[in-house]
């Protein structure tokens, strides 16, 4: 099978239930508002061009649109796009949607590139990040990613720990299934640092680089969860901007 196709299915399959997992799709009304207050800060001023890469059932692309943003939402998985969709009409939010690859954006010209927890799952990010910036060439970029534990064994760990109490519960606190080991290591990204990507962003041509930890959503996640889940603790999350 193509790997594209199976990078797809496994995101159609997994729009079951990605929404459902709080740290994908937060409803805490705190956390909510500082992913918000996060977003009008580093977005340029509305109503902007903005494109969403990865854009899934829609996190980002909602919040920017619901800032006055004339947004479009790329993504491979027609079934992400699918609950994205659905989401706008629930709440009244035109986005314009298209269905393909990362690394052949749509034209533009955009004022801004944002992206979540997409990088980690392309074969070529380097590739992705100098498409973005053809589409993009006078704009800024906002790269939203974490440290979700994959290379750090006690992380991992403790992410396990709270994966089983959750699931005790009822709850949904994962992806459908694991991407297979061949096509993780298919995936130079597969386990984020900021380092790699403010060194892929550079290396794509976008100019003056800024890391940034995301400690206000980390701080609002935080106060959002239980108890027990607090004491796991939860992934260090960071943005990268350029432009
Ligand atoms: C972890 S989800 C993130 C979704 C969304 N950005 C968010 O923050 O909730 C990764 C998304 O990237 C999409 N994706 C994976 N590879 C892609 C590619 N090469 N081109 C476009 N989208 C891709 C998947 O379909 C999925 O919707």
């Amino acid at each position: 099978m193509d790997f594209y196709d199976e990078i797809r299915r496994f995101w159609d399959a997994d729009a079951a239930v990605y929404d459902d997992v709080p740290n994908h799709r937060p409803t805490d009304a705190g956390e909510l508002s500082a992913w918000s207050a996060t977003l009008a800060r580093l977005l340029p001023p509305p109503p902007a061009r903005v494109l969403d890469c990865g854009a899934g059932t829609g996190f980002l692309s909602l919040l920017a649109a619901r800032q006055g943003h004339k947004v479009t939402a790329l993504d491979l998985s027609a079934g992400m796009l699918a609950r994205l969709a659905s989401h706008a009409d629930a709440e009244g939010l035109g986005v314009d949607i298209v269905e393909g690859r990362a690394d052949s954006p749509p034209p533009g010209p955009f004022d801004a590139v944002m992206e979540r927890h997409l990088l980690w799952t392309l074969p070529d990010p380097a590739g992705a990040l100098r498409a973005w910036r053809r589409a993009a060439p006078m704009g800024r970029l906002l790269v939203f990613e974490g440290r979700f534990g994959t290379g750090d064994p006690l992380a991992r760990a403790l992410q396990g720990v709270g994966h089983l109490l959750g699931r005790l519960r009822g709850e949904v606190t994962g992806h459908h299934a694991e991407y297979a080991p061949e096509l993780l290591a298919a995936l130079p990204l597969a386990d984020i640092t900021p380092t790699a990507v403010v060194e892929a962003v550079v290396a794509a041509g976008w100019p003056d680089p800024w890391l940034e930890r995301l400690r206000d959503i980390e701080w609002a996640s935080r106060v959002a969860q239980r108890p027990t889940a607090r004491l796991l603790g939860s992934p260090a999350r960071f943005v990268v901007t350029a432009g």
